[in-house]
């Protein structure tokens, strides 16, 4: 097939998404394929001509356009099948916030939250009892993000959202370990249990991408009745966005065991080291394989 592979575009998370097209790129050619790289930063005004002569688009992006549904919109403009989640499903699923009102919907534990918007300003209320997390209300690999423990900190954290351009998510701070838990096809796949390095109060950019920033292990060693409860609730959650083909959900465990869903991501890292790789490589499937098995899901969904 006449795969094309868009990579790059213009997010902070630029380097992340070239970084893993390299191993993509790789894969695409195991499986036979006759690739053609496609960067939206150079040649965003040819994408629609480009995706119409190609057979499949594999998209390696992160942050927006990518994650935001747009490319795939053109894509489905252009009759070009892809890999992962429509446009509406995309949009709904990168917003933090629109994505926890439909976990709360399903009974699924999120942190509690509130917005708080540019017009509000730096000095709105705090409705949550400290610490907090900040974040971007969409966004990822931990940009913008700040933990704030003492209320005079909370200013300054805010305004590094609104310098975003973005409102702000305000969520209570859930300490315990991260999970995460990949779904492919409509499997969940073998949960990981992240920990950073011991220096890191979280997860942030430096510990995502660095080679050795955090201990991952799969399968994660926690009960199986936890597993089952996690990868229920991931399942229901990416069903109720409406997402296909993939995604990776992130939780926080309490001691006592209670499971908490941050986000779900429709364009999980795809290098071979990143988390979703590693989960399938425990199910038998190598990166090359997932790499097929996603064109595969991708082709069986089509085009809206
Ligand atoms: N409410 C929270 N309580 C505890 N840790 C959190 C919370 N929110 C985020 N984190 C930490 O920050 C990381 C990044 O947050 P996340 O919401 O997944 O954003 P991103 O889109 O950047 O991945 C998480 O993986 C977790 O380690
Ligand atoms: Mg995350």
């Amino acid at each position: 097939m006449h795969v094309i592979l868009i990579a790059g575009g213009w997010s902070d998370e630029r380097d992340v998404s070239l970084s893993g097209a390299r191993k993509i790129h790789t894969a695409l050619e195991e499986l036979g394929h006759d690739v053609t790289f496609f960067d939206p930063a150079d040649d965003f005004k040819n994408l629609l001509k480009t995706a119409r002569k190609a057979d499949f688009a594999f998209i390696n992006l992160h942050g927006t356009p990518g994650e935001d549904g747009l490319i795939q919109a053109v894509l489905d403009k252009a009759g070009c099948p892809y890999q992962g989640a429509g446009p509406a499903a995309s949009y709904l699923a990168l917003n933090k916030a629109a994505s926890k009102e439909v976990f709360e919907d399903l009974a699924i534990k999120t942190p509690a939250w509130q917005i708080i918007t540019p017009t509000q300003g730096v000095n709105a209320p705090l409705d949550l009892p400290l610490p907090v997390f900040v974040k971007p209300d969409k966004g990822g690999s931990s940009l913008g993000m700040s933990l704030v423990k003492k209320a005079e900190d909370l200013p300054a954290a805010l305004d590094k959202v609104f310098a975003m351009c973005q409102s702000a998510l305000v969520e209570e701070y859930i300490p315990g370990v991260e999970l995460t838990c990949g779904i492919l096809g409509d499997r969940a796949l073998p949960l990981i249990m992240i920990r950073p390095k011991a220096n890191a109060e979280f997860f942030d950019y430096e510990n995502k991408y660095a080679e050795d920033g955090a201990d991952e292990i799969c399968p994660a060693p926690v009960s199986d009745a936890l597993t089952a409860s996690i990868q229920g609730q991931m399942l229901a959650a990416h069903k109720a966005l409406g997402l296909t083909g993939y995604s990776r959900g992130d939780f926080m465990v309490t001691d006592s065991g209670e499971a908490y869903l941050l986000e779900v991501n429709t364009l999980p890292g795809m290098t071979p080291t990143s988390l979703l790789p590693q989960a399938a490589a425990h199910v038998g499937l190598s990166f090359t394989d997932l790499i097929g098995e996603l064109i595969r899901l991708g082709i069986e969904t089509g085009c809206a």
